[in-house]
């Protein structure tokens, strides 16, 4: 933390600095060195094509829908041997029939696909993803129902029980089949689109997780009905993230509905998922980087402080609206530096309050603890420091430093909003 109490940080551990203290250090040249000339080299690269399917749909249990066993038998050559089903609480007290539909659904649909042998329920909520539990029940069960490397464990709830159960599906037996079927607005506007799985640990949010691309998300409308109004609510602050960083006419388009989506409003709130979705997918397969190697992360605008506060909150906050409180901090510490005009932020302050979003939080009144965020977000990525910032609506920034006096400027005057 000792970089963050100077004025400014930038922060640069990458490759291209070692080769600097290399050349002005000779006992650390290792190119002309004899010993490693006398190495040999088998260096191979490879490329592996992954089909990331996605489809929305409305009542995926229904008998006469197809998407599941479309999905399953997707793959002629290697057909899934064994199934089974884990649920969120939450979704599962919500819809007490749904885990006995989608039996009965692979029941009658033995055609397709194997009958799901059995039905986990773990607890729902980011409890899922603080410590192993809801992993090692994960395990157990893939273990227990002989789930192997080409059985599929299906998994319907929210985002923190996708990553919890996406994370012990991808370390068991070194990855088993994944079918997310997302249940809530932000799992199916963002967070089941990646080929991120995790959990939180040593107060840190993601910690401990691995990339694997899912066999197939399926998004099912109906599943949002029953949605508490904060939880629905909560899901269109990816929306705003990604239309800010890509695409101004979508970021028009939210506006317009955004007090109807406030309101629950399934019709309105459907296109805008849908096109968040797709937005967050084209990004994750055509730019560039799906398994983030590189140093940006644009898809984590506003998150360095969401994360951090989340878990200084213990995971109070939830993610969505942390996400909200941390792209004003952003886009006002954006403004701040002469990037983005006011009348853009006051847009982007007004859209978030039309969806009711959070504006504001008790923790941002310290904000040297948020600051914390901005280390640990570098270390998270590795490399130097990359955060994206907002030059105007539909166009973000990468940027390598932080003027600390204006963040701390930028959370104080988010603490008082
Ligand atoms: N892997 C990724 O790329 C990625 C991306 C974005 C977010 N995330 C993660 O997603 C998590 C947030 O997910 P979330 O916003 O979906 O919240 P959540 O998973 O915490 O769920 C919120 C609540 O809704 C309940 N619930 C779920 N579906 C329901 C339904 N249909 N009806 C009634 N209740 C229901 C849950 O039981 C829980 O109590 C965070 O942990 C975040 O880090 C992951
Ligand atoms: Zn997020």
């Amino acid at each position: 933390m000792s970089q963050l109490r100077q004025q400014f940080v930038s922060i640069d551990s990458t490759p291209r600095n070692c080769a600097r203290l290399c050349a002005t250090n000779p006992s650390m040249t290792p190119a002309s060195d004899a010993t490693t000339s006398r190495s040999t080299a088998l260096d191979q690269r490879f490329s592996l094509p992954f089909l990331h399917r996605v489809r929305f749909t409305h009542d995926v249990a229904a008998l006469t829908n197809t998407t599941l066993a479309d999905v399953f038998c997707d793959d002629a050559a290697a057909p899934t041997r064994r199934a089974v089903l884990v649920m969120d609480s939450g979704l599962h007290a919500a819809t007490p029939t749904l885990a006995q539909a989608l039996v009965q659904y692979s029941e009658a649909h033995a055609s397709s696909m194997p009958t799901l042998s059995e039905v986990l329920v773990v607890p729902g909520g980011e409890q899922s993803k603080c410590g192993m539990h809801t992993v090692e029940q994960v395990l157990a069960l893939i273990e227990r129902a002989k789930i192997c490397r080409k059985s599929t464990v299906v998994v319907a709830g929210g985002g923190a029980v996708l990553d919890a159960a996406g994370f012990a599906a991808a370390i068991a037996h070194r990855s088993v089949r994944l079918i997310r079927l997302p249940s809530t607005t932000l799992a199916q506007d963002d967070g089941a689109m990646g080929v991120k799985n995790g959990i939180n640990a040593f107060g840190k949010k993601n910690f401990t997780g691995a990339f694997a691309v899912p066999w197939a998300v399926i998004c099912d409308q109906a599943l949002l009905k029953t949605l508490p109004i904060e939880v629905f609510r909560a899901g269109f602050s990816e929306a705003v993230k990604i239309a800010l960083l890509k695409d101004p006419k979508f970021f028009a388009e939210i506006a317009a509905s955004a007090t109807r989506i406030a309101a629950h409003d399934l019709a309105a709130a459907q296109p805008i998922i849908q096109r968040s979705a797709a937005l967050h997918v084209e990004h994750i397969a055509q730019g560039g980087d799906p398994f983030e190697l590189d140093e940006a992360r644009p898809l984590d605008f506003g998150h360095w402080a969401a994360h951090r506060l989340e878990a200084l909150s213990a995971y109070a906050i939830s993610h969505g609206d942390a996400v909200a409180v941390g792209l004003l901090i952003d886009c006002r510490y954006s403004m701040l530096k002469g990037w983005l005009d006011a009348s853009a932020f006051e847009q982007i302050r007004n859209v978030l309050a039309d969806l009711r979003l959070p504006h504001s939080h008790p923790l941002l009144a310290n904000p040297d603890a948020i600051l914390e965020g901005i280390e640990q977000f570098r270390e998270h990525l590795g490399g130097s420091l990359t955060i994206t910032m907002l030059r105007r609506i539909g166009e973000g920034m990468e940027v390598h430093e932080i003027d600390l006096v204006l963040m701390r400027r930028a959370i104080l005057q988010t603490s008082t909003a």
